[in-house]
């Protein structure tokens, strides 16, 4: 049986949390391949409980699945458990979740590091979570960095974190007059949380083939999205993990061959949070539109998010990049009551039409949208199941998009709720008969 990947094929909140969730029972382990408490997951359970997840997989809050961190997440033990305790005193059981060895903790003086060095690039900031990612994901490149693993063995710890910190206290303090982190005090801290995530640390790459040659359904479940990805996102403005297809083989030690399924979630509009360029960003009343109907604000941070046209350069780019098999076409009925609603199909830039991702950032920093609009519609769309109850307006949109991009859409979100969703093609096959 199959390892599908699920990702964002935009800036990120596409709602990937609710599409785990239609997976439902089919799938036996999600796995989180990249990112950390950068991410911020809202899934609402069949009893209409709301949760909020930063770090555990989706997957969580479905009884059947195993949850897996891979390798290639980035772990804030203290965050993870604060999480865990989250979910338990809602009765909900995380025992069961796994942790890759090889997966990298993110450390104090990451956190310290992320927020100081954003305040010193003032304006040029690249606006980041400030949870530590950034330096945590450079400790793991430069070869410093301290891995789930080194939580078994208290003696490594310390002597890593000790090397480590007699360069990044010289940093903290000579170049951006911070205090000094204290070596005992950040081991006795981790040391705590090794006693309890002990239990957890495994070897998951094995977990994860044993499942797929036993037949087992695989999610891997990407965190932030395609233009945020550090080598094909819109770098600098970009998180420092790989969340493309590509990224989910490494963060997850599945071999590429194995993948037969990537869901691509894509909201029917754009939004940002942070900053870079965004050439359909709006500044007018369908901007506030967009902003107050869709409820922008982001899960990890509350920051405002940056709303926008459907760009669908950009949707056709994470087509192609990810490999994607099926369009899941988010918060559809956002868009109901615009008398019109545009779908941006080429870029201008320096006086030429361009319908691919510009080759530079420079060029994507100038490019401004050319449009294509449609009429809009007025229905109350959110009780829509079948692709015959979609108003024919929203229809043609949802067909443009599709034609655009280059991928089938297979589900279209219409409301928040779990089920408020048209189906048009099953992501899974039906369950076989047991
Ligand atoms: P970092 O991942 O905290 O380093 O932030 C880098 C950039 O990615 C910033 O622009 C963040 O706003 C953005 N980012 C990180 N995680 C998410 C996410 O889950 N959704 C949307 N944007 C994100």
């Amino acid at each position: 049986m199959p390892a599908i990947v699920l990702l964002g094929a935009q800036w990120g909140d596409e709602g990937k949390g609710k599409v785990t969730d239609l997976l439902g029972a089919r799938v036996d382990y999600v796995v989180r391949y990249s990112g950390g408490n950068n991410a911020g997951h809202t899934v609402i359970t069949p009893d209409g409980q709301k949760y909020k997840l930063h770090l555990m997989p989706s997957g969580a809050l479905s009884p059947n699945a195993t949850t897996v961190l891979g390798n290639g997440v980035v772990i804030d033990p203290k965050v993870l458990l604060e999480e865990m305790d989250g979910l338990a005193a809602r009765g909900v059981d995380t025992s069961g979740l796994l942790i890759s060895g090889d997966a990298h903790l993110i450390m104090p003086h990451h956190r310290a590091l992320d927020r100081v060095v954003e305040r010193y690039l003032g304006k040029a900031r690249i606006g980041t979570t400030g949870r530590g990612i950034g330096p945590a994901y450079g400790d793991k490149v430069a070869r410093t960095g301290i891995r789930a693993q080194d939580l078994l063995d208290p003696g490594i710890l310390r002597q890593k974190l000790e090397l480590v910190l007699r360069e990044k206290n010289q940093v903290l303090t000579k170049v951006y007059n911070r205090k000094a982190i204290d070596v005992d005090a950040v081991v006795e801290e981790y040391l705590a949380y090794a006693g309890r995530l002990r239990g957890h640390i495994a070897d998951t790459r094995a977990v994860l083939w044993d499942a797929l040659d036993r037949g087992d359904t695989v999610l891997m479940e990407g965190a932030q999205a395609t233009m945020l990805d550090l080598d094909h996102g819109t770098y600098p403005f970009v998180t420092s993990s790989n969340p493309v297809t590509a990224g989910a083989c490494v963060g997850t030690g599945i071999p590429p061959a194995r993948v037969s399924q990537v869901i691509g979630v894509i909201k029917a509009y754009t939004t940002r949070v942070g900053s870079g360029p965004f050439p359909t960003e709006l500044f007018d009343e369908a901007g506030a539109h967009l902003l107050k109907v869709g409820d922008e604000y982001g899960t990890t941070t509350g920051r405002e998010r940056r709303c926008g046209w459907f760009d669908a350069v950009v949707g056709r780019f994470a087509v192609r990049l990810n490999g994607i098999t099926d369009l899941v076409v988010t918060k559809l009925d956002v868009l109901s009551g615009l008398p019109k609603v545009r779908i941006c199909v080429a870029y201008e830039i320096g006086g030429e039409r361009v319908e691919t991702m510009p080759t530079t950032q420079t060029a994507f920093h100038h490019a401004t949208p050319i449009y294509e609009e449609l009429d809009g519609w007025w229905e109350d769309i959110t009780k829509a199941r079948t692709w015959s109850d979609v108003p024919a307006n929203a229809r043609r949109f949802l067909e443009r998009v599709e034609e655009l991009c280059g991928a089938r859409i297979s589900v279209a979100g219409v409301g928040p709720g779990r089920d408020e969703n048209v189906i048009r093609h099953h992501l899974l096959p039906p369950a076989p008969p047991r």
